[in-house]
């Protein structure tokens, strides 16, 4: 692949002498100052060469990647502090923030190779600019993707953030509001109707009502499953899990309600909950439980529930089959291990398996398939940095650890996902489609067989996409955040 060149505006860094920003001088001498050239060059622009990038990658990677970690995305997914504007990066190239860590490379730095530095780090920064959408997605107005052309319709509003969605058999949606409230659309209707029983819950941080899923055998039992934080006082504290809730629908009200799954232990923090829950194809309820935040405690041993997907009966006991059932100490009830923050979750409708995503730390939001009794690395490996002036992890590989499908730096916070299925989209067919919370689009993941190949942002600036489902009409449907709103995708011809 070709690298365009790359433009670096010199306005206001000092004394540079680089081919392009001086009017004369191709010299590369470590001189410091030569106002002259600065105020020749301040309307200019540098053109570095493919020469001058890879020396700047070499030395990022010689100098920089101790601290900041090897991939370059380090740089593009943090906060910063002191701006990102080339002369802000070259004032904190050349005389570092001793008191707070970061070296001063005067000495051991010309400004050309800063300036090549700071070029490199922006060029990596540009992967975020991907995200600055220019057009907003509203309803009605008509957009097309690979040659198919599509509105948005409204189709429910006045709930808060909607979280998770399900459809009956006769069309009505099932609709979860994180702030604890539950409510039925009539098919045809845009009233919302409250059900009342849903569980207490403590809607604090990224906690509340979550996902809602139907019992496979719904037609016969009227049974529906929710999950949520749920919460209990000790001492002083208030400590909260991630719990799954078995109940019957009967009009709009749930009775019969078990708590039928609770995340062990319970904790103090407030967010990775998860949590989807998904029926799988072997009659399995499958939760994802989130790391609660601690990861180094929770993720990798079987003997603690988050940062895991579990499998149970529709009862909430455990299939004998599960990988860890027979381990001692072990939570039975464990399908996979090493998961951050799963917050999507489908099954394949072809294969039946079980898809994922989940938010990585700061970038490495991966897309697995979540497998029997595997571990998928969290945080032992991670395509994401924890950049707090900490590498969280070295590793993005590891033996006997999986390799995401799909992984996202920076990261999009990918929501809900779904396939798409039917034939009312002409070209999507099989397409794997998943929220994005942060960028505010719709992700549509072109798959072959189990791989995917390419990635279209559809839905641009809609708002936070909470949940995506395919619905029994064969319409997309999509949740979005603040004001909470449902919006079918509608193709046109
Ligand atoms: C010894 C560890 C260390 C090394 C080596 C290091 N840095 Fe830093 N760097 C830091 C710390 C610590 C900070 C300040 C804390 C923070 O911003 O989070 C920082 C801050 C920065 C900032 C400012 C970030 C902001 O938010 O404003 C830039 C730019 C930067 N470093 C670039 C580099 C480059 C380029 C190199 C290699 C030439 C490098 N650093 C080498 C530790 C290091």
């Amino acid at each position: 692949m070709k690298r365009p060149l790359y433009l670096l505006s010199c306005l206001g860094l000092a004394a540079l002498s680089m081919a392009g920003c001086t009017s004369s001088s191709t010299s590369t001498s470590n001189t410091d100052t030569n106002t002259n050239a600065v105020a020749d060059a301040s309307a200019k622009e540098v053109a570095l060469t493919e020469a001058q990038l890879e020396k700047a990658r070499s030395n990022y990677a010689t100098y920089c990647s101790g601290c900041h970690g090897d991939q370059l995305e380090a740089f593009t997914d943090r906060k910063w502090k002191r701006g990102n504007s080339a002369e802000n990066l070259f004032a904190a190239i050349k005389h570092g923030y001793p008191d707070e860590g970061m070296p001063a490379f005067d000495q051991t730095f010309s400004d050309d190779e800063i300036t090549g530095l700071v070029a490199y780090i922006q060029e990596g920064i540009q992967n975020v600019k991907q995200y600055d959408f220019s057009e907003e997605a509203t309803a009605n107005a008509v957009y097309t993707a690979e040659a198919l052309r599509y509105r948005l319709d409204t189709v429910a509003t006045g709930m808060e953030i909607p979280w998770g969605m399900a459809f009956l058999p006769n069309g009505d949606m099932l609709i979860t509001d994180r702030n604890g409230a539950f409510y039925r659309l009539p098919k045809g209707s845009r009233q919302l109707q409250k059900i009342a029983g849903a569980p207490q819950v403590l809607a604090q941080g990224q906690g509340g009502l979550l996902d809602v899923e139907l019992h496979p055998d719904f037609a016969k039992n009227n049974t529906i499953y929710l999950s949520y934080s749920a919460f209990k006082k000790e001492g002083e504290q208030t400590l909260s899990t991630t719990a799954v809730l078995r109940a019957k629908l009967e009009g709009n009200k749930l009775t019969d309600a078990k708590v039928i799954f609770e995340a062990q232990p319970w904790a103090r923090t407030r967010h990775h909950y998860g949590s989807r829950l998904e029926f799988g194809r072997d009659g399995m309820l499958y939760v994802s439980v989130g790391d609660r935040g601690q990861h180094h405690e929770n993720a990798q041993t079987v003997e603690r529930a988050p940062g895991k997907v579990h499998r149970i009966k529709d009862d909430g006991t455990i299939p004998a089959d599960n990988p860890f059932a027979s381990e001692k100490g072990a939570i039975a009830s464990i399908w996979t291990i090493g998961n951050r923050n799963i917050q999507g979750m489908v099954m394949h409708p072809r294969t039946g398996a079980i898809w994922t995503n989940e938010h990585g730390p700061r970038g490495g939001d991966e897309v697995n398939i979540a497998e029997r009794g595997k571990n998928y690395g969290w945080p032992v490996i991670s395509y994401g940095i924890n950049y707090n002036g900490t590498v969280l992890t070295e590793l993005t590989k590891k033996e006997g650890m999986e390799q995401p499908l799909w992984y996202w730096v920076p990261s999009i916070a990918p929501s809900g996902m779904a396939f798409v299925t039917g034939n009312r989209y002409k070209g999507w067919e099989g397409d794997l489609l998943v929220g994005s919370l942060r960028f505010q689009f719709l992700s549509k993941l072109k798959m072959d067989g189990n791989k995917i190949v390419s990635e279209e942002k559809l839905l641009k600036n809609i708002g936070r996409v909470r949940d995506v489902k395919m619905g029994p009409d064969g319409y997309i449907y999509v949740a979005v955040e603040s004001p909470g709103t449902i919006y079918r995708v509608v193709p046109v011809e």
